[in-house]
């Protein structure tokens, strides 16, 4: 059997290269530099040069596969249409990796006791409109014969299994605190996000790809923080004696240079919370919950 990974580099799509050579499949990763190639040829991989935008190579790899994971960018319908036409009428399982952030609701670190689920999702704010229609395109063409599947996680923790050991998040409020001298928070800090541990979303992409109908879109969490209580956690790990502090989001935007607006206002001032029901009837048991435990360890 044979899987054909964008994204293999990165935390997600490099931990899910590993976890399907393990399961005996030959893998193929999409890389756009020279950069990695020696760790990835020992990890097993076998590297393919090109970009998203390389039409020709990620079509033709596409269709050489059993299987096709999309890691590399959940905002990049350029790759997502690339993959769609060429796995039309094949049996080729084509799993998308997307964001839970679409649920996102950009309140400033205020709570809110609103849950989402696949079946009852929020109009997406503007920004997150691209996102939402990849994600909704790929579940369309299950009705072109492609077997589509997207999951889209919550915040991801743990160490991941390929090159890139660490999640996106976690480190970036570890370097705000840093350079505050102090953890820091939204507001109130009372939004809450959900969590899920790689390992856990790891074993739900394998579980999809084994058994989940084509058009499936399924939400990973098993857990939720309040962003208060894990900055004042990243705090204590860093050794500040200060307790973390709140700052407005029009601070956070005007003084953090974060590279992206998004990164504050989704990853630190929003209520990310969906139930992942469906997952676990599909089968899934995640084992990790505590990601609070996890960072004190
Ligand atoms: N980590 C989380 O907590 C989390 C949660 C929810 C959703 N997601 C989403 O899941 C996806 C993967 O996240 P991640 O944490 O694994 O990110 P990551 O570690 O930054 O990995 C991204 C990977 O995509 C590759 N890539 C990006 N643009 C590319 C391009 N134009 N051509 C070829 N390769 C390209 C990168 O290659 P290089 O190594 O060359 O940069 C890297 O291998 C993202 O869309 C992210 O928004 C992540």
């Amino acid at each position: 059997m044979k899987a054909f990974v964008t994204g293999v580099t990165g935390y997600i799509g490099g931990s899910l290269a590993v976890a399907l050579l393990k399961q005996g499949y030959e893998v193929r990763g999409l890389v756009r530099s020279n950069t990695h190639i020696r760790e990835l040829g020992h990890l097993g991989v076998i590297p393919v040069l090109g970009s998203l935008y390389d039409t020709d190579i990620v079509a033709r790899q596409a269709q050489d596969a059993d299987v096709v994971v999309n890691a590399a960018d959940a905002d990049n319908a350029y790759v997502v249409s690339t993959l769609l036409g060429a796995l039309k009428g094949t049996p080729t399982r084509l799993l998308h990796v997307s964001g839970a952030s679409v649920i996102g609701d950009r309140a400033g670190g205020a709570f809110s006791d609103q849950c989402w689920t696949e079946a009852n999702q929020p109009q997406p704010r503007l920004e997150k409109v691209g996102r939402v229609a990849i994600d909704h395109a790929l579940q369309d063409a299950a009705r072109d014969k492609v077997h589509t599947l997207v999951v889209c996680p919550t915040l991801v923790y743990g160490e991941g299994l390929g090159v890139r050991k660490q999640s996106i998040q976690i480190p970036l409020l570890q370097a705000l605190a840093r350079k505050h001298g102090v953890a820091v928070y939204a507001g109130s800090g009372e939004n809450r996000t959900g969590h899920v541990h790689i390992q856990d979303l790891v074993s739900l992409c394998l579980l999809m790809i084994d058994e989940a109908p084509a058009g499936t879109f399924l939400f990973a969490e098993n857990g939720e923080v309040a962003m208060k209580d894990l900055a004042q956690m990243l705090g204590n790990k860093l050794g500040f004696a200060a307790p973390a502090q709140s700052k407005s989001m029009a601070y956070l935007l005007r003084e953090c240079c974060f590279d992206d607006p998004q990164e504050a206002e989704y990853g630190l001032g929003s209520n990310i919370r969906v139930c992942a029901d469906r997952a676990r009837e599909l089968g899934w048991r995640p084992s990790h919950h505590d990601l609070l435990g996890w960072l004190a360890r």
